[in-house]
């Protein structure tokens, strides 16, 4: 073989190495996204030059590193020169327009229609777990190896960043990067997560902002979670809601009349009552309730003895009162208390992946089970009118 053969075939293993790196933000190989502008391989040295999305990418010293670390990896290469550019406004035209699939923009892609299976999680009131059990069970969905997204829909009451651990070094949830007008969700534990807290700052040293909208503020903020965020081709996008039938409640029923919902309530008959009637609600746009999740159920202390803090049988309760002919609910899941649930999530660190044995992250573990083997599509689902 000549110097100059040699050098090609190089060239061309170093070009396929650099371009199998993945966007830590895009999660895809930096090859599709147009992001590898040269390579040229000069005796032992690999020349690389990489174009970043947007100028001050907060992912870029991981890109660098990785890129120069796949291109040191081609035996042949003991040198590696790297230049880091950044996109051109068109090229950043390309590659947004390639991200939305050919969909054009502000389009929903969660419509009827998509692939993407939705849930929301709602409950009658706050307080019975309804954050809790979601960031769980979309970490526990994720760890099966699903693409799973979480839409913080708890507006005014968000808390889905700190549950997941989703702080930068100044203690407040990552602003997400932007490419032109499509938002990138931070991941935390391989969860593509929005939150509106991502997008509050704090003024001096005080608490975060507080979010005091009304209802058309309200329906854009989740229309723009739904449209400009680029989530990819999830298999799951699960909806931590606010409590209660509210505005949130009707704009998510508007914008996504197929999901399914799940109705979280504690055992205790005053939340299962007040539980029933955000089933109902989400009925009434379309939605299907596919099941009850009951929290907070009694605890096994260390003694052996129980603790039935909030009672029990609303789970089995709400269910009941929302079944009706034909259309049976069942309860899912009963998570017990548990302390190390609780302690896991003020750290931010999931109580299904920091304490997995814990009895309520083996009963969140095994509703994520149930729900990853359900077949995905229409079957089951009510139509929109009587069959003749
Ligand atoms: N099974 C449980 N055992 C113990 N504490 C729980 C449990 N589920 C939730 N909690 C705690 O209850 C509080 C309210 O939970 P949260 O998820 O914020 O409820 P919601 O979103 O319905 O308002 C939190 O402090 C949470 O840690
Ligand atoms: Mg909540």
């Amino acid at each position: 073989m000549t110097r100059e053969e040699v050098a090609a075939g190089l060239t061309e293993v170093v070009r396929r190495a650099v371009g199998a790196v993945i966007d830590p933000e895009l999660r895809r190989p930096l090859a599709e996204l147009d992001m590898v502008r040269g390579v040229s391989v000069d005796g032992a040295t690999a020349h690389v030059e990489i174009a970043l999305t947007i100028v001050g990418c907060p992912a870029a010293a991981r890109i660098e590193s990785e890129v120069r670390a796949a291109a040191a990896s081609v035996p042949g290469v003991s040198v590696v020169e790297l230049a880091v550019g950044v996109m051109s406004p068109d090229e950043r035209r390309a590659l947004t327009e390639k991200l939305r699939g050919g969909r054009p923009a502000r389009q929903m892609p969660f419509g009827p229609g998509s692939l993407t299976r939705v849930i929301a999680v709602t409950s009658g009131k706050g307080g019975v777990g309804k954050s809790t059990v979601t960031a769980n069970l979309a970490v526990a969905l994720a760890e099966r190896g699903l693409a799973v997204g979480l839409v913080d829909a708890d507006v005014h009451g968000f808390s889905i960043p700190a549950l997941l651990g989703l702080v930068d070094a100044d203690g407040l949830p990552p602003s997400p990067t932007r490419i032109d007008d499509l938002m990138l969700p931070p991941v935390a534990h391989g969860v593509k997560t929005i939150s509106i807290g991502m997008f509050l700052r704090r003024s001096t040293d005080g608490p975060l902002g507080a979010v005091a909208w009304r209802g058309p503020m309200l329906h854009r903020t989740i229309q723009q979670f739904l449209t400009d965020v680029y989530f990819g081709d999830l298999d799951v996008l699960l909806l931590d809601m606010p409590p209660g039938t509210g505005d949130v409640a009707i704009s998510v029923g508007q914008l996504l009349p197929q999901a399914d919902v799940l109705v979280v309530t504690t055992p205790q008959s005053a939340a299962s009552d007040v539980a029933v009637r955000s089933g109902l609600v989400a009925r009434q746009t379309g939605q299907r309730v596919i099941g009850v999740v009951e929290n907070m159920a009694a605890m096994t202390l260390p003694d052996g003895t129980t603790l039935d803090l909030f009672g029990a049988g609303g789970g089995a309760q709400v269910a009941a009162d929302l079944s009706q002919d034909g259309d049976e609910v069942r309860v899912l899941a009963s998570i017990p208390l548990s302390t190390a649930l609780r302690a896991d999530g003020d750290d931010g660190a999931p109580v299904v992946l920091a304490h997995p044995h814990d009895p309520a992250a083996v009963a969140i573990a095994a509703l994520a089970a149930e729900l990853a083997a359900q077949p995905r599509g229409l079957a089951g689902k009510s139509l929109p009118f009587a069959p003749r």
